[in-house]
């Protein structure tokens, strides 16, 4: 487990000491004693703007952008839904309140940013929460102008007259597609006033999608916060664990350890012992964990929108069994294999053929599959006990955007981008013709790595994957 973060008096009343005492610590001392850098956070105003530019000049000028906020969600009766902003609204403002509408229009002479928001209101405020209303917008998120998102009716129809292309995705907000159309058809209703529709809808996420792909300074700065708090997370899970708790309160440890870094989960954790592992999206969580299986957790946290993906198997009571430990072994290997695949130049599937021919010839070696490995990879006997893929993107969504191929080629890695890693092996009860031994196994180790110029870092480095590693750990807990 981590210890708590240190206060800057604790740390410097420590280091004064400590440079009263001998030479050698003083060098030390001289480190700590350095004023404590300003946290400044990695995406700051300047990035945002950034983004909105580059969007804008894909667009062009006879365009105009319209990017609702996330809905909220009722989750019964009046209670909501934890808020979580829209990924793409997020991307583009860092504006985090629903209810309000970003407006991108270049090159127009007023101001190219505008933003609709919830106005003030001291009563609501008093309820629900304060707001940013029109001048935080303005002052705060750098919009050119921002008004009431009552006023939207009023105003954006004007703002989309004489543009030729909307650029908005359709069919994620039914209800904001509604009004959208109703907008475009006001206007062209007025046709014979001399006002003129836009007569084109596209694909904003489309746009959108390439930009998010290739991670900037500060983004990845975000994934290896996200990365380092779910391996936290993992290791206090791995010490917490022994035969009699239930899987509940193994997520009990992991969301504590997400919450009090200022994370939230980035999807419903997994946490599946024994014949659970072998769901592939478990989400009960409620088994009791005994002696002699596996663990499998799957838990990833969201820290200021940016999400981490990690794996981890473990022996309940500490101790791999030599069956356990074999199939183990086939799944590590798979996944190192994969992530040394991870490297610009090599393709998106380069990863997955390298875990699928490693994993194919490991389930020979247990005796799970018979045959030559080459004919068994091509017949895709694997799919049997490995039936998802290697991976998938990471970024503000936890599958995130990004296509996978162009045109019928696969994507070719680019440093910047950013993927995980999860070979597996599931080999539930109930599977015929395999070593008693192996049975109720389910085994993933997913990493999340990012693609640099010289081939990967691996974000998710802090949460032991060697078997000896974690037997250690948690023979020590
Ligand atoms: N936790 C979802 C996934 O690994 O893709
Ligand atoms: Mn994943
Ligand atoms: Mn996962």
């Amino acid at each position: 487990m981590t210890s708590r973060p240190r206060s800057t008096k604790s740390l410097s009343t420590k280091a004064y000491r400590s440079s009263r005492s001998t030479s050698a610590p003083k060098v030390a001392a001289v480190t700590a004693l350095a004023p404590p850098s300003v946290k400044t956070p990695p995406i700051g105003r300047d990035e945002f703007a950034r983004r909105r530019r580059h969007l804008m000049k894909t667009m062009g000028r006879d365009s105009i952008a319209i990017v609702p906020a996330a809905p909220v969600h009722l989750r019964n009766n009046d209670v909501e839904y934890a808020y979580r902003q829209d990924s793409n609204f997020h991307y583009l403002t860092g504006f985090p309140e629903p209810e309000s509408v970003a407006v991108l229009i270049p090159g127009r002479p007023h101001g190219e940013y505008l933003l609709f928001v919830r106005a003030r209101d001291p009563q609501r405020e008093t309820w629900d929460g304060r707001r940013s209303g029109p001048s935080g917008a303005r002052r705060d998120f750098g919009a050119d102008d921002a008004f009431p998102i009552g006023d939207i009716d009023e105003i954006l129809p004007g703002l989309m007259e004489g543009r030729e292309k909307i650029f908005y995705t359709v069919g994620v907000n039914r209800e904001f597609d509604r009004r959208v159309v109703g907008w475009v058809n006001g206007l062209r209703a007025q046709a014979k006033q001399g006002r003129h529709a836009p007569h084109e809808i596209v694909a904003l996420e489309h746009v959108l999608r390439d930009m998010r792909l290739y991670k900037s300074r500060g983004e990845i700065e975000q994934m290896r916060e996200a990365s380092r708090i779910a391996a936290r997370a993992h290791v206090r899970a791995m010490r917490f664990c022994e035969p009699g708790r239930f899987e509940y309160e193994v997520a009990a440890e992991i969301l504590h350890e997400f919450h009090r870094a200022r994370a939230d989960i980035s999807y419903l954790p997994i946490v599946g012992g024994g014949a659970n592992g072998c769901i592939l999206h478990y989400r009960e969580n409620a088994g009791e964990l005994r002696d002699g299986e596996l663990l499998l957790i799957d838990a990833g946290c969201e820290y200021e929108c940016y999400a981490s993906d990690i794996t981890r198997t473990f022996p309940v009571n500490g101790r791999f069994s030599p069956a356990q430990r074999a199939a183990y072994e086939v799944i590590l290997e798979a996944n190192l294999a994969a992530i040394d695949a991870v490297r610009p130049g090599n393709d998106w599937n380069r990863p997955h053929e390298v875990a699928v021919q490693v994993l194919t010839a490991g389930m020979v070696r247990l005796g799970l599959l018979k045959g030559r490995v080459t004919s068994l990879v091509k017949s895709m006997a694997y799919l049997r006990f490995f039936m998802h893929k290697t991976g998938h993107w990471l970024g503000m969504d936890v599958h995130d955007v990004g296509d996978y191929k162009i045109g019928k080629a696969w994507r070719q890695l680019e440093a910047g981008m950013v993927l995980t890693i999860e070979p597996g092996l599931y080999i539930p009860s109930g599977t015929r013709g395999v070593p008693p031994e192996f049975r109720n196994i389910g085994i993933r180790i997913e990493d999340d790595v990012l693609v640099t110029r010289e081939g990967h870092e691996v974000l998710t480095h802090g949460a032991p994957k060697d078997p000896s590693a974690i037997e250690t750990l948690m023979a020590a807990a």
